[in-house]
């Protein structure tokens, strides 16, 4: 029996951490697991892999990045725009299909985000043995409760902060972070709260900037002279525009600058001088947190169990501490988004944490 894994989309912490999931499961059942490169772009003729033995993957659980290299454009783009569903060509699907069935692929696990989980299914649909892995550091896949990457990215945002708060108190400023999620605001939020922000801005509660300018003239009033806000890309200005950079090569928004728009206003309707500062990257690099590390394995093992049962069609997902399984088409093409009126949200409001509402 011989099975291929991918990774696709952006990459995360935690990848490493499933290909060693799958590597050991699949070795138990004496079975060869094949790695192709660069996500799908892999399986195009000759096709670009190589074999996993366990002993590939002795010390990479705590690397970050993937071994297999990814991306987010090529030939098998599923997504165009803010979601559009664009069908892969068939002519793409037939000639990476040769390289599964000669090389005798009996499952293909599928690491990735709405985007190649979307890609996932139409394979699916075309007869191929898919089996999915939920990836996004963005925390916004609906159908698992969380997907790894999450939690070392808002580890990040927590270390950021801390950092910001000590010279943000030297020069009585206001510090804007912003930070990634895409459209949603679960980095932000999560991340915010267990860095002891002050303000919290998201894509789902639109913000007034006079809110948000008199609750930080209300702390100076109190003593409180500098102030941390955080600011997730995705969050709409108060007109309702997103702020972006430009399009990726797959016509996609890339988000990015709400943070220096943000600095710029408060410091004018504060008086206070403030800065802003972006994350990017660093949020996707280094090494997973412990909590990465175990659910990235976990679904890697996971993933090899539902090829083993011929469960195909199926991501991985997780639920109140236990990792499951949903079909893919009910994962994708709808995001998990934080809820306005949830209960993280009323939390934070209730530890005086102004959401610019
Ligand atoms: O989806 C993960 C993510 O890091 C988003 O949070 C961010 O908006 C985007 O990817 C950045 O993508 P890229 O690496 O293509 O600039």
């Amino acid at each position: 029996m011989r099975i291929g894994i991918l990774n696709s989309g952006g990459d995360c912490p935690g990848l490493n951490a499933v290909i060693h999931g799958v590597v050991g499961a699949a070795h138990q059942l004496g079975w060869e697991v094949i790695g192709f490169r660069d996500g799908f772009e892999g399986l195009l003729p000759p096709g670009d892999f190589r074999v996993l033995k366990p002993s590939d993957t002795i010390g990479i659980l705590k690397l970050g990045g993937t071994i297999l290299g990814s991306t987010n454009k090529g030939h098998f783009a599923a997504k165009i725009g803010v979601g559009d569903v664009a069908e892969v060509p068939k002519e793409i699907i037939d000639r990476a299909k040769k390289t599964i069935d000669q090389m005798e692929i009996r499952a293909l696990i599928i690491v990735g985000g709405d985007g190649s989980l979307t890609t996932g299914l139409q394979l699916f649909k075309a007869g191929w043995p898919i089996v999915g892995v939920p990836k996004t550091i963005d925390n916004d896949l609906s159908a698992t409760a969380m997907s790894f990457g999450f939690d070392s990215a808002v580890t990040t945002v927590v270390d950021g902060l801390d950092r910001l708060n000590t010279t943000a108190e030297s020069h009585k400023r206001i510090m804007v972070l912003e930070v990634m999620g895409r459209h949603a605001g679960w980095i932000a939020l999560w991340g915010g709260i267990a860095g002891g922000a002050n303000v919290i801005l998201l894509p789902e509660i639109p913000f007034s900037f006079e809110k948000v300018a008199d609750f930080i003239k209300q702390r100076d009033a109190q003593g409180y002279h500098s102030s941390l806000v955080v600011v997730a890309e995705g969050a709409k200005m108060p007109d309702g525009e997103l702020v972006t950079i430009d399009k990726n090569t797959s016509g996609e928004v890339r988000l990015g600058g709400i943070g220096e728009q943000i600095s710029a206003r408060l410091e004018e309707l504060t008086g206070k001088e403030a800065r802003s500062c972006t994350l990017g990257h660093l949020q996707r690099g280094g090494a997973p947190t412990a909590l990465d590390r175990i659910l990235g394995m976990r679904f890697g093992v996971k993933a090899v169990k539902l090829a083993e049962e011929g469960a195909f069609g199926r991501m991985v997902s997780y639920e109140a501490y236990h990792v499951d399984s949903v079909p893919i088409e009910e994962a994708v093409n709808k995001l998990r988004l934080v809820e306005s009126d949830g209960e993280v949200v009323q939390a934070a409001k209730s530890v005086g944490i102004c959401l610019g509402d």
